[in-house]
C-alpha cells in the first residue's frame, strides 16, 4: 500500500488534483468553497431533495463504457471520485458561454421559480438526456423522481422536460386504453385557442435544439489512466480520518485483516447519513475501487450472481434485462425485486446504492432485504481464510454473530435463485409517499405449491418497518404448510402473523395499528395474486375471483401526467411592445437554470470571516441549571460563544411583533429548539464540532403542555380571545330543522423552502456601519432588531436581499432574530459573520404552519341551508406569540369562505404550548380555518342526505352580499369560477362514472369533490400596505428599478421590469433591478400576503409617471427620440432623472370591538374540482385529475400567475394528504429532514391538471386591475382531501358503516387505510390508551 496519494478526478472538463485531502471532505462543500462552484446547491444534506445533484460519469476499461449517472453531492466523498470526471450545473452551459437546451426549456417553460431547486432539476434532466437523447415519459418521471421543488408545482419542469420526449403531444397515458388525444372520451376539457384566449405560456419553436455532440467529452486521460490500471492501494488521511482505496481483491483483503472494524463504503448512502446525523465517526474507512470481482454478472444454472459492488440501478438494468430473456416462472423474485428498484428512494441515491451495501446495513425498512431473505438467497464472502458462503436469513438480518460476516470479511457477490413452476414471489410496500420514500412497512412473500395440487410445500414472509430488523414470519410459515390455498388458511395465516410479528404499542416509528393492519392486507393481497395466478394456471381447479374484488391487486402509481392551461390574451388594444399580459419568462430564469443565480451562502468567503451555529434547546419545559462552556471553548479554531448574558433585555418585540422572546435563553426554556448559545468559530466544522461539546443541565418544569388539547384544559392561551358574531345565533338555532355538532384536527406543516436560513453579516469597520446579507420576506425587521442589539441607530444597519430560495412565510420572524445574533457576533468581534442553519435545524427552531382544532356547531334546514354556526378556533401556537394572532383573526375574517351563513358567531385562540413557536405560512390561517369549514358543510350534506356540492351551492354568495364583519363583496365571479369548473370538470357525468367505479371495485375507490374559494386579500390596515420605490434613468436611456417587495420566486422582479416597460415605453432589455436593500428603500412592510407585485408595483408605477411627466417636454419636443436622447437632453436641462415612487396603501381596517370593518381590498375567486383513487387496503392514493378555474383579474403574467396557483396548489394538497409533523410526547420534533417529512414530489401530482383563468371582468384600483395570487392556491388542494374523503366514504358505506365520517387532516396513508374499516381492521389487536406510551403524539 501506498500512503499520502493524490486525489485526481475532472470538474467540468477540468483537471483536478488535491494533495492534503480531508477524507471527511464531501463534494457539495468542496465544490461550492474549494473550487466556487455554487451551482451546485445545499437543501438537505442527506440525499432526500435532488438540490446537490452533479453528473458523474466513469469509464470502465473492461466493457469500454462510460457510464454516467446522477449523484447526490451531499453524500460523495471526494476521496470516492479518484478517476470519475464530474459535471456540475456550471458545466453544461452559461450566460457567458452557451446555455445547454436543458437550461433553456426549464426556464423558458416556467419550470423556476425561486430557482434554488433548478440546478439540481437541470442535472437530473442532463444525465437522462446524456443517456437517452429521446427518452420517454416514464424515464422522465424516474429522472426527476429523486428532486424536489417546493415552489412550482412540477408541471412545468414536466413540461419542459418533455420537449424532449419522442412523443412530447401525447400524455402517453393509455391506462384505460384512452389516450389525451382522444379529448372527448377521457372527458378532457375542451378548451379551444381565439383571440382572447390563449393555451401556451411558451412556443417550442424557438428553443435551441438538442444536440448531444455539442457535450463535454470523458476526459482521454481518466480513460488511459483507467485501462493502465498500474496504481496501487491509494491511502489519504487526516488527523481524524484514514480513507484506504484498496485497487484489487487481494489489497482490499489485507486491508480488511489489518483495520477490520472499519466499514467498507461503497455508495455511502448509509454509512454517510450515520455519520452525519446519527454522529457515529469511524477513524478508518475502506473503500475498495473498482474491483473487478465485486461488480461480476454470472448467470448459473440456479440463478444470477450479482457482484456487490454494483449499484442498485445497475442491478435493476440487470433485472429487467433477465426478466425480458428468461421465461415468467423462472424470475418470479427479479419481477418481485424489478417493482421494489422502482421505488426505492430517487434515481441519485439508487446510482450511488451498492447491493452489498444495501444488504450489509441491514435497515429495519430496507426494501430489498425481505425479498432477498424469503427468495433462499446466499451471499459470496471473502477473506484472507478463503471463500464462505452464507445464506441472507433472519439470523443474519438480525446480526446473529454465527450468521454474520466477519469482520475481517468482505461481501463478494449475491446468489439469486431462479423461481420454479408453481412458485410465486411478491412484493409490497407502502410509505408516506409513492417514491423516494422509506416504506412505513414493506413485505417479500414467497409460496410454492406441490405440482398443480394448491397445497403451500413452502411458505417464506418476511417484513421490513416493523421491527428493528426485518422480521421473518417463520413458525406461521411453518405452521401453514400442507394447508391448501384457501380462505380457511388465510384466515389461520392472519392470526398466525399478528401473532408472530407484533409490534408493542409504544413502537419507534408509531403508527402501530396501521402497521398491524399493512402487515396482513399485505398478506390478502398476497393472497389474491397468487389464487388469480391459479386459477389462471388451472381454471378447473381454482375458483375465479369475483371481479369486484381484483381491484385489490393492481398498484396505485401515477406514471404519465397531462395538463392544458388557459388564459386571457393580452388586451388587442396595447401597444406591440407593452409585455403587460405576456407570459414573461421570470427574469432570473436563466440564470436559476445555469447556476449564475447568487444566494445568500453563495457570496464568497469574506477576509477573516467567521461561522456562527446554534445549541438549542433539548428540553420542551426546563430550568437551565448550569451550561458549561469550557470544552467547547477550548477546541481549536472556536472564537466565542455567545449566551443570553451577551444581549440583555434584547427581546423580539419589534414593529407589529409584541412578543418579549429573549434572542437566547440563559434562565428557563419553553421548547426543544429554543436558542440557547452561539458558537462562532473559524470554519464551519469547528463551529459544530464545539456545539456539540457545550454541556447544559437542565431541570424539568410541569405541567408540559403540548397539544391543544392540553391548553384548553389548562387555560394556556394568549391574550386576547377573538370573536367575530353576526346575525343571531341562539335565535336561528331555535329554528332549524336540525343540529349537529362535531370537530376537526389539522396537523401543521413545514415551510420547507429549498433554501434554508442564511445570512452573511459584514461589519465595515467605520462608523459602526454594518452590512447584513440575507435571505429574509422582512429587511426591515432584520435592521430594527439589528440595530437594537449593537445599539447603533437604523442608518448603520444596511440590509440586503438579492434573491431568497423560498421563503412562504418562514422568513420573516425567526431570521430576525438569527440574523440578529450574528450581527451582534459580527460587530463584537469586528468580523464577517455567516450562518447558514442545516435543514435539520432549520425544521426545528424555526416553527412552521399552525396546528389547528375546529370545533363546530351547525344548524340547518333539511334542504342543507345553514342558518346558524358557531365556530371555535385554537391554533398551537407554541411557546411564543409571535404572529399567532394574526393568523387567528385572519382565519375568524376569512372562514366563511365562499358562503353566506345569516347567523355566525366565531371565537378563537392562540393556544401557549411548549413547542417552537409557529409563525406565518402561506394562506395564513385560511387553508385551516376554510377546512374546518368544508368539513362542517360536508359533514352538513352528510346528514341531509345531499351531495356536498350541493349543499355548497345552496349556502354560497348570491351576488352583491355582505360579508359577516358587513363589508361589501360581489360574489359574481366566484360563482362563474363554480359554474365554469363544474363544466369544464365534466362534474355530473364524472360523479356517475366514480359511482359505476365503486359499485364494481371493492378494494379500490374514486372520490371526486369539488371546493369553492372566496380569498380575501389585503393587509388589515392602510400603513401596512405602503410601499415605495425608486427608479434611476442613466444617460445611456438604461434604467434600473428598486422597490420595496422580496424577489422569492413569486416573479416579483419580473413583473416590476414589465410595469417600468410599460409606463416608461421602453424594451425590457434596457430596464435592470439589482435587489432589495434597506439602504434604497427604507421602512418596507414585510413581503407577503399576496399583495407585494400589486402594492410596490403602483409605487413602481407612480416613480415611472412623476418622470413621465418632468421629461414630458423633451419627449414631445423629439418624439421620435430614443431614451438615451431624451435621458441626455433631461441631464443637459437639469432634470433630475431619478424618482421615487409611493403607494400609501388601500384603505383598510377592522374593529375587533363591533366586529365591522373592511378589511380587505379584494377577494380572489376560484374553484377546483379533483379525482382520486384510494387503496383501501393499504391506504394508498392517487390523484387522478384536478380542474382549476381562477379569477385573477387582468393578469400582469400569466406564466407568473398560472406558477403561483399551482404552485400552492400542491403545496396545498400536501399540507391536506401527506406532510405530517411528528413530535415525541416529550416535544421533540422528529420528522427534521426529507428523508421523515414528505412534501410533494413529481409523483404525487394530478396525472391530469387543467387550470383556466376567467376572462377578466372588472376594473380595480389594484395594479392595473390584477389580483395578488400568492397565497389562495393552498386552499384548492382541499378539494383532493375531500376527494378522498368521498372515496372513504364509498368505502364505508358498502361495508355498512355507520357515520359520522369525521376525518381529521392531513388524510396520510395510515388515516385513509384505518377508516377504511373491514375485517382486517377489527383482526388486529388494539392497546388500551393510556397502557402504553406512544411513540408520538398529534399535537
Ligand atoms: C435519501 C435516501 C433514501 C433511501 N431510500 C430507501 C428506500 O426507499 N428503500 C430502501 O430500501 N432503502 C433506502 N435507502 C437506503 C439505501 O438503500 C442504502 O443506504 C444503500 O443501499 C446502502 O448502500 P451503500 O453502497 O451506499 O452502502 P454504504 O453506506 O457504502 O455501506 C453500508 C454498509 O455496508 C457495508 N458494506 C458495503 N459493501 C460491503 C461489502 N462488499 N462487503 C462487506 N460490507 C459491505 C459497509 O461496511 C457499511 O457498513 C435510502 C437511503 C437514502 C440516503
Ligand atoms: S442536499 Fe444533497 S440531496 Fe439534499
Ligand atoms: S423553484 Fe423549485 S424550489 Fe423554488
Amino acid at each position: 500500500m501506498e500512503g499520502g496519494a493524490e486525489l485526481l478526478f475532472y470538474v467540468n472538463g477540468r483537471k483536478v488534483i488535491e494533495k492534503n485531502v480531508d477524507p471527511e471532505t464531501m463534494l457539495l462543500p468542496y465544490l461550492r468553497k474549494k473550487l466556487r462552484l455554487t451551482g451546485t446547491k445545499y437543501g438537505c444534506g442527506g440525499g432526500g431533495c435532488g438540490a446537490c445533484t452533479v453528473m458523474i460519469s466513469r469509464y470502465n476499461p473492461i466493457t469500454k463504457k462510460i457510464r454516467h449517472y446522477p449523484a447526490n453531492a451531499c453524500l460523495t466523498p471526494i476521496c470516492s471520485l479518484y478517476g470519475a470526471a464530474i459535471t456540475t450545473v456550471e458545466g453544461i452551459g452559461s450566460t457567458k458561454t452557451r446555455i445547454h437546451p436543458v437550461q433553456e426549456r426549464i426556464a423558458k417553460c416556467h419550470g423556476t421559480q425561486c430557482g434554488f431547486c433548478t440546478p439540481g432539476m437541470v442535472m437530473s434532466m442532463y444525465t437522462l438526456l446524456r443517456n437517452h437523447s429521446e427518452p420517454t415519459l416514464s424515464q422522465l418521471n424516474d429522472a426527476l423522481g429523486g428532486n424536489l421543488c417546493r415552489c412550482t408545482g412540477y408541471r412545468p419542469i414536466i413540461d419542459a422536460c418533455k420537449t424532449f420526449c419522442k412523443t412530447s403531444g401525447c400524455c402517453q397515458s393509455k391506462e384505460n386504453g384512452v389516450c389525451c388525444l382522444d379529448q372527448g372520451i377521457n372527458g378532457l376539457p375542451e378548451f379551444e385557442e381565439g383571440n382572447e384566449t390563449s393555451l401556451k405560456l411558451f412556443s417550442e419553436e424557438e428553443f435551441l435544439p438538442l444536440d448531444p455532440t455539442q457535450e463535454l467529452i470523458f476526459p482521454p486521460e481518466l480513460m488511459t489512466m483507467a485501462e493502465k490500471k498500474t496504481q496501487k492501494t491509494r491511502i489519504f488521511g487526516s488527523d481524524r480520518m484514514t480513507w484506504i482505496s484498496p485497487v484489487t481483491l487481494k489489497e482490499l483483503l489485507e486491508a480488511k485483516v489489518k483495520y477490520p472494524q472499519a466499514p467498507v463504503v461503497m455508495g455511502n448512502t448509509s454509512v454517510g447519513p450515520d455519520m452525519k446525523f446519527k454522529g457515529i465517526f469511524h477513524p478508518v474507512i475502506i473503500s475498495p475501487d473498482r474491483i473487478e470481482e465485486l461488480s461480476v454478472v454470472n448467470y448459473t444454472d440456479n440463478g444470477l450472481t450479482i457482484g456487490a459492488a454494483l449499484s442498485l440501478a445497475e442491478m435493476k438494468d440487470i433485472l429487467a434485462n433477465v426478466t425480458r430473456k428468461l421465461p415468467e416462472e423462472k424470475t418470479q423474485m427479479y419481477h418481485a425485486l424489478l417493482k421494489h428498484l422502482g421505488t426505492l428512494a430517487g434515481p441519485q441515491i439508487r446510482n450511488m446504492a451498492s447491493l452489498g451495501g444495501h444488504i450489509v446495513s441491514r435497515h429495519p425498512d430496507s426494501d430489498l432485504n425481505p425479498l432477498l431473505a424469503v427468495g433462499n438467497c446466499t451471499l459470496n464472502l471473502l477473506s484472507k481464510e478463503g471463500k464462505r458462503q452464507i445464506p441472507l436469513n433472519e439470523q443474519f438480518l438480525r446480526k446473529c454473530p454465527s450468521a454474520d460476516l466477519k469482520p475481517e470479511e468482505i461481501l463478494i457477490s449475491v446468489n439469486i435463485p431462479y423461481s420454479k413452476k408453481w412458485e410465486f414471489v411478491s412484493a409490497f410496500r407502502q410509505a408516506q409517499r409513492q417514491q423516494n420514500a422509506l416504506a412505513i412497512v414493506n413485505s417479500g412473500m414467497r409460496v410454492c405449491f406441490g405440482k398443480g395440487d394448491g397445497i403451500i410445500r413452502e411458505l417464506s414472509i418476511a417484513y421490513g418497518g416493523v421491527g428493528p430488523t426485518t422480521i421473518l414470519a417463520k413458525n406461521s410459515c411453518q405452521k401453514l404448510i400442507g394447508r391448501p390455498w384457501n380462505e380457511e388458511m388465510l384466515d389461520a395465516a392472519c392470526r398466525l402473523i399478528l401473532d408472530e410479528v407484533s409490534l408493542p404499542g409504544s413502537a419507534p416509528g408509531g403508527k402501530v395499528e396501521f402497521k398491524r393492519t399493512l402487515i396482513i392486507s399485505f398478506l390478502f393481497k398476497f393472497y389474491l395474486e397468487v389464487s388469480q395466478i391459479l386459477k389462471e394456471m388451472d381454471p378447473v381447479h381454482y375458483p375465479s375471483l369475483a371481479s369486484k374484488y381484483e381491484s385489490a391487486l393492481e398498484d396505485l402509481r401515477s406514471r404519465h401526467y397531462w395538463s392544458t392551461l388557459k388564459y386571457q390574451n393580452a388586451d388587442l388594444k396595447q401597444l406591440p411592445q407593452d409585455p403587460i399580459g405576456h407570459p414573461i419568462m421570470h427574469l432570473s430564469g436563466i440564470k436559476h437554470a445555469t447556476g449564475e443565480a447568487i444566494y445568500c451562502d453563495d457570496m464568497p468567503v469574506v477576509d477573516r470571516e467567521l461561522f456562527l451555529t446554534f445549541v438549542t434547546s433539548s428540553r420542551a419545559r426546563a430550568k437551565i441549571v448550569s451550561i458549561d462552556l469550557s470544552e467547547a471553548l477550548s477546541l481549536p479554531g472556536v472564537v466565542d460563544i455567545l449566551t443570553g448574558e451577551h444581549l440583555p433585555g434584547i427581546t423580539t418585540n419589534f414593529g407589529f411583533l409584541t412578543d418579549t422572546e429573549q434572542l437566547l435563553s440563559t434562565d428557563e426554556v419553553s421548547c426543544v429548539g429554543q436558542l440557547i448559545c452561539a458558537v462562532i468559530a473559524d470554519s464551519e466544522v469547528q463551529a459544530k464540532r464545539a456545539a456539540q461539546r457545550v454541556k447544559i443541565v437542565y431541570r424539568d418544569l410541569e405541567p408540559l403542555i403540548l397539544t391543544i388539547e392540553e391548553a384548553i384544559q389548562n387555560k394556556s392561551f394568549f391574550e386576547p380571545e377573538r370573536k367575530l358574531e353576526c346575525g343571531n345565533v341562539d335565535e336561528a338555532f331555535k329554528m332549524v330543522d336540525q343540529i349537529l355538532e362535531g370537530e376537526i384536527h389539522m396537523g401543521g406543516q413545514e415551510h420547507f423552502y429549498m433554501e434554508t436560513q442564511s445570512m452573511l453579516v459584514v461589519p465595515k469597520g467605520e462608523d459602526q456601519e454594518i452590512d447584513v446579507y440575507v435571505s429574509t420576506q422582512f429587511p426591515k425587521y432584520i435592521q430594527d432588531i439589528t440595530a437594537a442589539v449593537l445599539k447603533v441607530s437604523a442608518n448603520k444597519v444596511m440590509c440586503h436581499v438579492k434573491r431568497v430560495g423560498g421563503a412562504f412565510g418562514g422568513k420573516v420572524t425567526k431570521t430576525g432574530v438569527l440574523a440578529a445574533i450574528t450581527a451582534f457576533a459580527a460587530n463584537k468581534h469586528g468580523r464577517p459573520v455567516r450562518c447558514i442553519l442545516e435543514r435539520g435545524e432549520d425544521i426545528l427552531i424555526t416553527g412552521g404552519r399552525h396546528p389547528y382544532l375546529g370545533k363546530y356547531k351547525v344548524g340547518f334546514m333539511n334542504d342543507g341551508r345553514i342558518l346558524a354556526l358557531n365556530m371555535e378556533h385554537y391554533n398551537n401556537a407554541g411557546a411564543f406569540l409571535d404572529e399567532s394572532l394574526f393568523v387567528i383573526e385572519m382565519g375568524l375574517l376569512k372562514l366563511e369562505n365562499a358562503y353566506k351563513f345569516p347567523n355566525l358567531r366565531c371565537r378563537g385562540w392562540a393556544c401557549r404550548t411548549n413547542l417552537p413557536s409557529n409563525t406565518a405560512l402561506r394562506g395564513f390561517g385560511f387553508p385551516q380555518a376554510g377546512l374546518i369549514t368544508e368539513a362542517c358543510i360536508t359533514e352538513v350534506a352528510a346528514k341531509c342526505g345531499l351531495p356536498p356540492e350541493k349543499v355548497r351551492t345552496v349556502n354560497m354568495y348570491k351576488e352583491i352580499d355582505q360579508t359577516p364583519y358587513k363589508q361589501e363583496i360581489n360574489a359574481k365571479n366566484l360563482i362563474q369560477c363554480w359554474k365554469e369548473c363544474m363544466a369544464t370538470s365534466s362534474y355530473t357525468l364524472r360523479k356517475a362514472a366514480v359511482e359505476k367505479f365503486n359499485s364494481e371495485n371493492y378494494w379500490k375507490k374514486k372520490g371526486l369533490a369539488m371546493v369553492p374559494l372566496k380569498f380575501p386579500v389585503g393587509v388589515g390596515s392602510v400603513a401596512a400596505g405602503q410601499a415605495a420605490a425608486l427608479v434611476h434613468i442613466y444617460l445611456d436611456g438604461s434604467v434600473l428599478v428598486t422597490h420595496g417587495g422580496i424577489e422569492m420566486g413569486q416573479g416579483v422582479h419580473t413583473k416590476m421590469i414589465q410595469v417600468v416597460s410599460r409606463e416608461l415605453r421602453m424594451p425590457l432589455s434596457s430596464i435592470h433591478l439589482r435587489g432589495t436593500s434597506t439602504e434604497t428603500i427604507p421602512n418596507t412592510n414585510p413581503s407577503g400576503g399576496s399583495v407585494v407585485a400589486d402594492l410596490n408595483g403602483l409605487a413602481v408605477k407612480d416613480a415611472c409617471q412623476t418622470l413621465l411627466k418632468r421629461l414630458e417636454p423633451i419627449i414631445s419636443k423629439n418624439p421620435r427620440g430614443t431614451w438615451k436622447d431624451w435621458a441626455q437632453a433631461a441631464f443637459n436641462e437639469s432634470i433630475s432623472l431619478s424618482a421615487t415612487g409611493y403607494f400609501r396603501g388601500y384603505e383598510s381596517n377592522i374593529n375587533w370591538e363591533t366586529g365591522e370593518g373592511h378589511p380587505f381590498e379584494y377577494f380572489v375567486y376560484g374553484a377546483a374540482c379533483s379525482e382520486v383513487e384510494i387503496d383501501c387496503l393499504t391506504g394508498a392514493h392517487k390523484n387522478i385529475r384536478t380542474d382549476i378555474v381562477m379569477d385573477v383579474g387582468y393578469s400582469i403574467n400569466p406564466a407568473l400567475d398560472i406558477g403561483q396557483i399551482e404552485g400552492a396548489f400542491i403545496q396545498g394538497m400536501g399540507l391536506y394528504t401527506i406532510e405530517e409533523l411528528n413530535y415525541s410526547p416529550q416535544g421533540v420534533l422528529y420528522t427534521r429532514g426529507p428523508n421523515q417529512y414528505k412534501i410533494p414530489a413529481i409523483c404525487d401530482i394530478p396525472m391530469e391538471l387543467h387550470i383556466s383563468l376567467l376572462p377578466p371582468s372588472e376594473n380595480s384600483n389594484t395594479l392595473y386591475s390584477s389580483k395578488g395570487l400568492g397565497e389562495s392556491g393552498i386552499f384548492l388542494g382541499c378539494s383532493v382531501f375531500f376527494a378522498i374523503h368521498d372515496a372513504i366514504s364509498a368505502a364505508r358505506q358498502e361495508r355498512g358503516l355507520p357515520g359520522p365520517l369525521r376525518l381529521n387532516s392531513p388524510l396520510t396513508p395510515e388515516k385513509i387505510r384505518m377508516a377504511c374499516e373491514d375485517k382486517f381492521t377489527k383482526m388486529i389487536p388494539r392497546d388500551e390508551p393510556g397502557s402504553y406510551v406512544p411513540w408520538s403524539i398529534p399535537i
